[in-house]
C-alpha cells in the first residue's frame, strides 16, 4: 500500500498543504513545532479513521477555521486505487468516504489501507498498563482480520449488557437465571477473541526474534497472552476456550453479582512480554524497551504483510530521537524494501534511498 498523495486543509497548522511522498523510505523533517507529525495524523485519519497518537476531531481543527478537509489517495500493491476523504466542521459530524461513497460506519474504513505506526508515545506499549497492550494487539488484528473487528465490538456490547443485569439481578431483584444467556454470549466472543490474541502473538514473535536480533543486545525475546482463564497456546480452540471461560464466570458469578460487574475477560486481559525470560515492563533498561518497541513495530509490518497479502504503510514519528545512531541506521535498513515508510526527524539525513522532504518548504509550496 502507498499513499501517492494527501492533501491538508485547515488541519492543525496546515491551512493548506499537499505531500506526495515517494514510493521507498520518506523522510519528512523540520526543526520542532514545523508540523511534522500533523502530516502523519492526518494520513493516519485518512486509514484507521482516527488521529495519531489518539487526537481527537476537535483538536485537529486549525485554530482559524471552521472545518477540516483531508483527502488521500492511495494504491495497493497491485495498483488499486483508493480514495479516502475525511472532513469536520466545527458544526457537523466527521464523515468519511471511500471512493466516493460515504462510510456508515468508521470501522469500515479499518483495514482498508493497512497502516503501521511508530511513535515515541508507543513506549507505552511496553511499560505501560495493561490496557495499551490489549489496544496493540486490537489495533493490529482489527486491520488484518474483519472477523476480530466484529467480535470485539459485539463483545463490548455484551460486556455492557451483562453488567446491567448483573446490577439488576442485586438491585431489583431480576432472575438470575437471565444472566445465563448473556454469560454464554460473552463466553463464546471471549474465547475467539482470546484464541485470535494468542495465536497473533505467536506468529508475531516469529518475526520478532530475528528483528530483534538484528537491532538487539543478544538476548532471547518472548511475548505470550496472559489471562486469567490460564496459559494460552495457539493449538487450544476457542471454543475450548469459550468452555473455561464460561465456568469460571460461573464459578465467580457470587463475586460479580456483588460488585455488579464482569470480573475478567479479554477487557482485563494482558500481554507478558520478555528478554531472557525477564518481564521487559520491571527489568528492561531505556534502551532495551526502545529497541523492544522497535522490533515489535517492524515484525508487525512483516506480519500484516503476510497475512494480508500487503506490504503496509508504516509511519514513523520522531525515529531517530529514541535510538542511537547505529541502531537508526539499523532499521533504516530493515525498512529498505519492506514498502513505503514515511519518518519525520528534525534533521535532514543524506543517507542513500532515503528520500528526505522539507516540512517548511511543502508548507510554503502552497498558495
Ligand atoms: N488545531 C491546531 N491549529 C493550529 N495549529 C495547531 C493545531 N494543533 C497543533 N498546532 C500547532 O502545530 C504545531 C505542532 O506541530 P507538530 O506536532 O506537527 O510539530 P513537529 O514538527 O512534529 O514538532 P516536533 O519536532 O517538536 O515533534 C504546534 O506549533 C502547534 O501549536
Ligand atoms: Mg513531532
Amino acid at each position: 500500500m502507498r499513499l501517492q498523495e494527501i492533501k491538508l486543509v485547515n488541519f492543525r497548522r496546515h491551512a493548506d498543504l499537499t505531500f506526495s511522498p515517494s514510493d521507498g523510505i520518506n523522510l519528512v523533517y523540520g526543526p520542532n513545532g514545523s508540523g511534522k507529525t500533523n502530516i502523519l495524523d492526518a494520513i493516519h485519519y485518512c486509514t484507521l479513521a482516527k488521529g495519531f497518537n489518539r487526537s481527537i476531531d476537535r483538536e485537529c481543527l486549525n485554530f482559524a477555521a471552521g472545518y477540516f478537509l483531508l483527502k488521500g489517495r492511495f494504491a495497493d500493491d497491485r495498483e488499486i486505487e483508493i480514495s479516502v476523504k475525511v472532513s469536520y466542521a466545527r458544526t457537523s459530524e466527521k464523515k468519511i468516504s471511500v471512493n466516493g461513497e460515504e462510510l456508515k460506519k468508521f470501522s469500515q474504513l479499518i483495514g482498508r489501507v493497512p497502516c503501521i505506526t511508530f511513535s515515541p508515545m508507543d513506549l507505552a506499549v511496553v511499560n505501560g498498563s495493561p490496557q495499551e497492550r490489549r489496544r496493540f494487539m486490537d489495533n493490529a488484528l482489527s486491520q488484518t482480520d474483519k472477523r476480530y473487528l466484529d467480535d470485539l465490538l459485539q463483545y463490548r456490547r455484551v460486556l455492557q449488557q451483562r453488567n446491567t443485569l448483573l446490577a439488576a439481578v442485586r438491585d431489583n431483584g431480576m432472575e438470575r437465571g437471565s444472566l445465563d444467556a448473556w454469560t454464554e454470549k460473552l463466553s463464546l466472543l471471549a474465547g475467539s477473541i482470546m484464541s485470535a490474541r494468542t495465536v497473533f502473538l505467536f506468529r508475531l514473535l516469529e518475526f520478532f526474534k530475528p528483528v530483534y536480533v538484528e537491532l538487539g543486545l543478544g538476548e532471547v525475546p518472548g511475548m505470550s497472552y496472559c489471562s486469567s482463564v490460564g496459559v494460552h497456546t495457539p493449538e487450544i480452540s476457542a471454543e475450548r476456550l469459550a468452555e473455561v471461560f464460561m465456568q469460571r464466570l460461573r464459578d465467580v458469578e457470587e463475586q460479580e453479582l456483588y460488585r455488579k460487574q464482569t470480573l475478567f475477560g479479554p477487557h482485563r486481559d494482558d500481554v507478558m512480554f520478555r528478554l531472557n525470560d525477564v518481564d521487559v515492563k520491571k527489568y528492561a533498561s531505556q534502551g532495551q524497551l526502545r529497541t523492544f518497541l522497535i522490533a515489535m513495530k517492524l515484525a508487525l509490518q512483516r506480519f500484516v504483510c503476510e497475512v494480508t497479502g500487503e506490504r503496509p504503510l508504516f509511519l514513523l514519528d520522531d525515529l531517530f530521537s529514541e535510538l542511537d545512531r547505529k541502531r537508526g541506521e539499523k532499521v533504516l535498513e530493515l525498512l529498505d524494501g519492506s514498502g513505503q515508510s514515511i519518518i519525520t526527524a528534525t534533521d535532514k539525513k543524506e543517507v542513500k534511498g532515503v528520500h528526505c522532504i522539507s516540512v517548511e518548504e511543502l508548507a510554503q509550496s502552497v498558495v
